[in-house]
């Protein structure tokens, strides 16, 4: 296959069968890692990017702006490169050193902001200095991918759509939730197509998104500090929490069954699951999407010394965390879970989101 442009390069047809992950249950993971920039972001820049091009607010000799903790960034980034715009990225300490570099070697600009917003994250001061820069500038457009739909309507049109035609309806689909835009745009799709599949959001403890408290989270990717505009809970049939450190287990767990090296929140996504199993119906078809893979986790998911510096000490980590496995490690530290089986019926509409999200804090 040859492509006359990078940001173009989309593998939307990959997927590796999770053999063995719990009995009865046939899970698939869609792998974003292999697109151009690198994960399932470049599918959301390039809606956000064309849909300010298509309203004429992006034009040559302009600029974008954007909070990103990465993947978006290095995808905005690449694509800035190569339209011909400048681009800068507000970012926080949470961006992994690796994406830092990356979006500089595309020619973008990073902006880090410091200071911690209320809910103890760093979101709000991030948007807070976007608007800042778009007040300063007025040839930069801030793409704003909380509140853009164009983000969503891209993993419409591209992930779900090739998910659901490669897979079929499933009974469960597994995504988790940064800004929104995978999960919402599978939202879209499940409901524009009247397909059954139940839609399950993998959120990490300590994010707000779902209208739980909001506390410290040190992986980047998924969760907030401040609710994103894009989300639309009706539209999700269940949430289930993380507990950051659950995400490392599953994540050097992947690498140990699976051989399959992914980025954290792969591994949130994966302990979601197990986390979910006890509600689930099985036998089940089920799917997750895993955004991106390991290569910027080095110095964090997959360092024993910075897994034991930021964890020590922290609720979530004394139980469990002398048994946790490390690279050659074995098995899953949580808790059985309390709640009884599912007492809905996967392709049921749903309620209130609040009914279901009461569980795995
Ligand atoms: C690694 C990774 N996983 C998941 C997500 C979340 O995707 P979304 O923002 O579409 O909810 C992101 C978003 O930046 C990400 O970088």
């Amino acid at each position: 296959m040859i492509y006359d442009d990078i940001t173009q390069v989309v593998l939307d047809d990959v997927f590796l069968r999770l053999d063995g992950f719990a009995d009865g249950l046939d899970l698939v993971m869609k792998i974003e890692a292999f697109n151009g920039a690198g994960s399932v972001k470049v599918k959301s820049a390039l809606g956000l990017v064309e849909d300010c091009e298509r309203r004429g607010m992006l034009r040559q000799g302009m600029g974008i702006v954007e909070s990103s903790s990465g993947n978006l960034g290095i995808a905005l980034a690449m694509i800035c490169r190569q339209r011909g715009y400048r681009f800068i990225c507000v970012a926080d300490p949470n961006m992994a050193p690796n994406n830092r570099a990356l979006i500089q070697v595309l020619g973008g600009q990073i902006d880090m902001v410091t200071t911690r917003d209320r809910n103890g994250g760093y979101l709000a001061t991030r948007i807070e200095r976007v608007r800042e820069l778009v007040e300063q500038d007025r040839s930069l457009v801030w793409v704003n991918q909380y509140a853009n739909r164009a983000a969503a309507e891209a993993h419409n049109r591209r992930t779900a759509a090739s998910l659901f035609a490669a897979l079929g309806d499933l009974d469960y689909l597994f995504v988790g939730a940064g800004t929104t835009g995978t999960i919402m745009g599978c939202a879209y799709h499940i409901r524009e197509q009247g397909l059954a599949t139940w839609l399950i959001a993998v959120d990490p403890e300590g994010s707000v998104t779902f209208g739980h408290p909001p506390g410290r989270r040190r992986l980047p990717g998924l969760g907030t500090s401040r609710r994103p505009e894009l989300l639309c809970e009706s539209l999700i049939d269940d949430v289930v929490i993380v507990p950051e450190i659950d995400s490392i287990v599953a994540c050097r767990e992947a690498v140990r069954r699976w051989g399959y090296f992914g980025g954290a929140s792969t591994g949130t996504v994966l302990a979601g699951i197990r986390a979910y199993l006890p509600k689930m119906r099985l036998p089940a078809r089920a799917a997750m999407i895993s955004p991106d893979m390991g290569g910027a986790y080095l110095d964090t998911v997959y360092s024993d010394a910075w897994v034991a510096s930021a964890y020590a000490g922290t609720v979530e980590t004394p139980p469990h965390y002398g048994r946790m496995p490390l690279l050659a490690g074995a098995g899953y530290p949580r808790p059985p879970m309390t709640r009884p089986a599912s007492d809905t019926t996967p392709g049921a509409l749903p309620g209130s989101l609040s009914a279901h999200a009461d569980h795995q804090h």
